[in-house]
């Protein structure tokens, strides 16, 4: 589904990421680990053509469709979720019909179903499930999720992962940054942890580690 090849980012002296190598297949839920500042958004947005490359190659496949969830989602304030899922459907050039048919399901997805409420008087938990139900606009094959579960508590990690889980499960690939290891051991499939940029260890769920993820991970990054 996706191959990225050596991929290099500098700011000034600072080089982000760092001869960075990583695979991801079709149908599974993949996780670039790290602490802040591993790299991990700078990726990402190298993938999406929001950040300019310095080296390597991003290899997708052919006519692939990729959703993305930014790690700070912002919506106009007034719209409600509907209004928001018709404004970003209707700069997608999806059709006025189309958009009536898919909006009310993609907000029953995100658990936001006959909700008026306006974005600014949105939770942070409901505000990251409006940007997940806006990433699955266009039905796009690959989905890409920068630290879905920031700021939310236990109970709102927990839908967002079961509504990561059915992403899964209906078929779709997925990328999720995050440093919450928990959450990311309940959905993914294989990982990679990052450091300054760079791949320092990978993990594979059918491994049946011995070892928890976050124990993995301290071993790796190198804890107190
Ligand atoms: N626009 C930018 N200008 C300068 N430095 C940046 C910029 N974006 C990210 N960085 C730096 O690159 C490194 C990786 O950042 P980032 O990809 O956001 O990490 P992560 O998402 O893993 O927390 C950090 O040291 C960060 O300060
Ligand atoms: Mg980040």
């Amino acid at each position: 589904m996706l191959e990225c090849k050596e991929l290099v980012k500098r700011y000034k002296e600072k080089c982000a990421v760092d001869n960075l190598s990583f695979k991801v297949n079709k149908g599974e839920v993949f996780a670039l680990l790290g602490s802040n500042g591993a790299g991990k958004t700078t990726t990402i947005k190298m993938i999406l053509g929001l950040v300019k490359k310095d080296g390597g190659q991003i290899i997708l496949a052919d006519d692939i469709k990729i959703g993305y969830s930014p790690e700070t989602p912002y919506f106009p304030p007034f719209l409600t979720g509907y209004e928001v899922l018709d404004y970003y459907g209707a700069i997608q050039k999806i059709p006025k019909d189309e958009r009536k048919n898919i909006i009310p399901k993609l907000l029953e997805t995100a658990g936001l179903e006959n909700n008026k409420t306006r974005v600014k008087n949105y939770s942070k938990g409901m505000l990251q499930r409006l940007a997940l139900a806006q990433s699955l606009l266009g039905d796009p094959q690959l989905l890409i999720l920068d630290e879905p579960t920031a700021g939310l508590d236990a109970l709102g990690r927990l839908e967002m992962m079961k509504l990561i889980g059915g992403l899964k499960n209906s078929g779709k690939t997925v990328i999720i940054n995050s440093h919450i290891l928990s959450d990311i051991e309940r959905v993914c499939d294989r990982g990679i942890i990052m450091k300054n940029g760079a791949v320092l260890n990978t993990w594979n769920k059918s491994d049946n580690n011995e070892k928890s993820l976050e124990e993995i991970f301290i071993d790796t990054i190198g804890g107190i």
